[in-house]
C-alpha cells in the first residue's frame, strides 16, 4: 500500500526543490475515490463543485456543509492514501470564527484531513483559528467560484498589474498565516509563475498554466461526464458520457429483445 499523504508532507513539495508535480483531482463518492486513489493521485478534493457536477445545481452557492460532509464521508470510506481535502462552502466561514471552526470540525469528523477555503486577506483570521484547532488549511485565490456574483461571472482574474500585485501579496499572506498549499484558479500563466516562484508552499493550478507546483481538475470534466462545453483549461481524457450511454442503450435493447438475462445469468 502506498504511503499516506499528509498536509505537512504536501507543504514541502515545490518543483524548484526537485519535487514531482502534485496531482490533485476531485472525487465525491466511494467508487471514484477508490479508483483515483488506486492510480496514486496525491490529493482528493471533495470540492463544492459537487454542486454543479453531481447535484445538478447552477453553481456552488447552494452547496451546504452537510452536503460536503456527506460526500467526504463516502470518499473517506475508500480509505485513500491520498490526502482528503474538503471544501468549506459559501457562508460556512464568512460569519463568525466560531461558526467557521465548527463547520470545519464537521468536515474533519466526516473524514477530511484538511479544508480548503476561498479568499485572501479577509480570510487570515479564519485560517489562523482553524490552524489553532489543528485543522490544516489550503487557500484558494484567483477565480474563486463562490464570488461568482461579485466577479460578474466565472472569468479569468488578475489580468492587470495592480490586481496581479494584490493577488501575489495575498498568496504571501496566506502562506505566512500557515496555509500548507494554495489553489490558484483562472489567472494568466505569467502570474501563476510569479506566485509559484515567490512562495515556499506548493501552488496548485487550475486554468493557471503549466508552471505551478501541481495541477487540479474536476474529475467529471476530465472524464467527459459533463454536458456543458468544457472550459479552455480542461483536458478531456475520455468521453465517459458516451460510454455510459452506449452501455445503457445496449442493456435496454437486450431487455426489450428478451436476450437479457439468458439462462447462464439465471439461478437453477
Ligand atoms: O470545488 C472544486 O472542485 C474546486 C477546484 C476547482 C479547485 O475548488
Amino acid at each position: 500500500m502506498a504511503t499516506s499523504m499528509t498536509a505537512p508532507g504536501i507543504s514541502d513539495r515545490k518543483r524548484r526543490r526537485g519535487s514531482e508535480p502534485i496531482v490533485m483531482v476531485t472525487a465525491y463518492d466511494f467508487p471514484f475515490a477508490r479508483i483515483v486513489d488506486e492510480v496514486g493521485v496525491d490529493i482528493i478534493l471533495v470540492g463544492d463543485s459537487v454542486g454543479d457536477n453531481v447535484l445538478g445545481m447552477e453553481n456552488t452557492l447552494s452547496v451546504t456543509i452537510a452536503d460536503i460532509a456527506h460526500h467526504t464521508a463516502a470518499v473517506a470510506r475508500a480509505r485513500p492514501s491520498a490526502l482528503i481535502v474538503a471544501d468549506m462552502v459559501w457562508m460556512s466561514y464568512h460569519t463568525t470564527i466560531a461558526n467557521a471552526v465548527d463547520n470545519a470540525a464537521e468536515l474533519v469528523r466526516a473524514g477530511a484531513e484538511a479544508v480548503k477555503l476561498e479568499g485572501g486577506k479577509n480570510r487570515i483570521p479564519v485560517v489562523r483559528a482553524l490552524l489553532d484547532a489543528q485543522i490544516p488549511v489550503m487557500g484558494h485565490l484567483g477565480l474563486t467560484p463562490q464570488s461568482i456574483h461579485t466577479m460578474g461571472g466565472l472569468r479569468v482574474q488578475a489580468r492587470d498589474e495592480a490586481s496581479a500585485k494584490t493577488l501575489l501579496e495575498e498568496a504571501l499572506l496566506l502562506e505566512e498565516s500557515g496555509c500548507f498549499a494554495l489553489v490558484l484558479e483562472g489567472v494568466p500563466r505569467s502570474l501563476a509563475k510569479r506566485v509559484t516562484e515567490a512562495t515556499e508552499i506548493p501552488i496548485i493550478g487550475i486554468g493557471a498554466g503549466p508552471d505551478c507546483d501541481g495541477q487540479v481538475l474536476v474529475l467529471h470534466d476530465l472524464l467527459g461526464l459533463n454536458s456543458r462545453h468544457p472550459a479552455k483549461f480542461v483536458r478531456r481524457y475520455v468521453d465517459l458520457a458516451s460510454a455510459v450511454r452506449d452501455a445503457v442503450a445496449s442493456y435496454s435493447a437486450d431487455v426489450r429483445s428478451g436476450s437479457f438475462p439468458d439462462d447462464e445469468e439465471s439461478y437453477h
